[in-house]
């Protein structure tokens, strides 16, 4: 099983940043869980690198140690727990060393994890990253540092995030932080806080200032892009309480979309998440109208089962996420959509289990990311419902539905073959390095021998004639 949207094999890498002027310190930084912490991570290297800090990817020669953490799930809080004890002992060789939690655990367990986890100096939540200078100066004067005040109006809008570990071809940029969905399963609402939405001209800057230095592909990333509003600043959830002129001239996620890919004409854009009880006809409208506009959308729905649904809180019925899939493929015919399931959710019966295969073989994505239900402390599932399913009944139900998944996203690679299909070229294949690997517009990787004259960041022609499970095979046509 995937992790969710980032890449395998970076779930807990470090990276190297720019050398700005030293102060002689080196910062070793880890990052966890989704698209967005990776995304804060380059906030956070940009911040310390102001402050003169390198980095490195040795671990035995940093003096701060930053990991970026997750909490959605629980087995996501056991890996950064484990990677923690293995800092033991190089604290014990290396007492000045600082070692910092940030992200969604540092705002879950605030002053816990100091009184937990022994080692750990400077706890920082997803809204506190401006404040890591002087909370660094805390920790040099031996005492422990914390700030996990979470804002309202935080959007690092103006900080320029250095890349981290990319390939200089695609990135991320924020466009909301925070959640106000309150599904009942969910740690992010308390993790992230209040919903916000970034100035669209610093959105728009930062995507033409990536294209000017060579990015090819951006993801527009939210907990919940469709709702992106911005009248001015401030929460969504004060909209109502915003000027007429503010009202009139407010922005939303569609026209957002339009500004974005009419600034950067060449970019090829995508975004991520999509929520189905927000999302609407206009988005899918702004992908069929320009071509940069990636046809693909991750939309999660976590059950197909309206009564699970309901418990979930998700405000949208198994109908009502049909006919928005059947829009989407009527606006646009070339769409692909992937999915992010929630197995053995509290009370789910094999009816409603059936019910959540039944809906994935109406919907026939293209992938999905599945989940055993993992109860967070302090959600409103887990006051209120009990985690009822065994974890045996929840490994099998998982089981079916990654495999019928499975079957799924072959029969969507099979329609992908016998066509020329144009792939963005962002890195050379993992099992053979003669090969590029890339993805289509529907977000399908692709692999293919390399040939003279092609280089990362092409778009190129590829001719798809095999395929396996998740994987295109062509070769380029001239
Ligand atoms: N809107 C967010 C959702 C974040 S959580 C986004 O940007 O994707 C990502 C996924 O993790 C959810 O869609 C859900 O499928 C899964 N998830 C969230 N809480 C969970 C829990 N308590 N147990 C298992 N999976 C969970
Ligand atoms: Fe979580 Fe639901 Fe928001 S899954 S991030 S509360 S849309």
């Amino acid at each position: 099983m995937q992790e969710k949207y980032i890449d395998e094999t970076k779930q807990g890498e470090a990276f190297a940043i720019l050398e700005k002027p030293e102060n002689g310190k080196k910062l070793f930084l880890e990052s966890y869980g989704c698209q967005m912490n990776f995304s804060d991570s380059e906030i956070v290297a940009s911040i310390l690198n102001e402050q003169g800090y390198n980095t490195t990817l040795n671990v035995e020669e940093a003096d701060l140690i930053l990991l970026n953490t997750c909490s959605i799930r629980e087995k996501a809080e056991q890996t950064v727990r484990m990677r923690l004890a293995q800092f033991k002992n190089l604290k014990k060789e290396r007492p000045n060393m600082t070692v910092g939690v940030l992200g969604c655990m540092a705002e879950r367990l605030k002053t816990k994890f100091l009184e937990e986890e022994q080692l750990v100096d400077l706890v920082v939540g997803p809204d506190a990253y401006r404040d890591l200078p002087n909370l660094l100066k805390e920790t040099e004067d031996g005492r422990d540092a914390i700030n996990v005040i979470l804002s309202k109006e935080e959007t690092y809008a103006d900080i320029n995030p250095v890349r981290l570990g990319g390939n200089g071809v695609t990135a991320f940029v924020t466009i909301t932080r925070g959640c106000d969905n309150m599904c009942t399963f969910c740690v992010v609402p308390f993790t992230r806080g209040r919903e916000r939405s970034r100035d669209p001209h610093s959105i728009i800057e930062e995507c033409q200032s990536l294209w000017n230095n060579g990015y090819k592909e951006i993801t527009l990333l939210g907990q919940n892009v469709d709702s992106y509003l911005w009248y001015g600043g401030g929460p969504k959830k004060d909209f109502a309480k915003a000027s007429e002129m503010q009202k009139l001239t407010a922005i939303n996620f569609a026209q957002l979309l339009d500004m974005v890919a009419v600034a950067v004409p060449k970019m090829r854009i995508r975004f991520s998440t999509s929520n189905p009880h927000e999302m609407t006809e206009e988005v899918f409208r702004m992908i069929a109208k320009h071509d940069n506009i990636c046809n693909y959308v991750h939309l999660p729905v976590q059950s197909g089962s309206d009564r699970i649904l309901q418990l979930m809180n998700r405000q949208h019925t198994r109908q009502e996420y049909l006919d928005l899939i059947k829009k989407g493929k009527e606006i646009v015919p070339d769409i692909s959509f992937s999915q992010d399931m929630i197995i053995g959710f509290c009370t789910e019966t094999e009816e409603d289990h059936q019910l959540t295969m039944s809906l994935m073989r109406e919907v026939e994505y293209d992938y999905g990311y599945m989940f055993s239900y993992s109860t967070r402390p302090g959600t409103p599932a887990h006051k209120k419902l009990e985690d009822d399913i065994p974890a045996d009944v929840k490994q099998r139900r998982l089981a079916e539905v990654i495999a019928l998944q499975g079957e799924l996203s072959r029969k969507r690679m099979q329609g992908y073959v016998g066509r020329v299909h144009e792939i963005l070229i962002e890195g050379i294949s993992k099992k053979n390095k003669n090969q590029w690997k890339g993805r289509n517009s529907q977000n399908a990787v692709c692999v293919f021998d390399m040939k003279e004259g092609q280089k990362l960041g092409d778009i190129v022609s590829v001719f798809v004639h095999g395929n396996t499970q998740g994987t295109l095979l062509g070769e380029t046509v001239l």
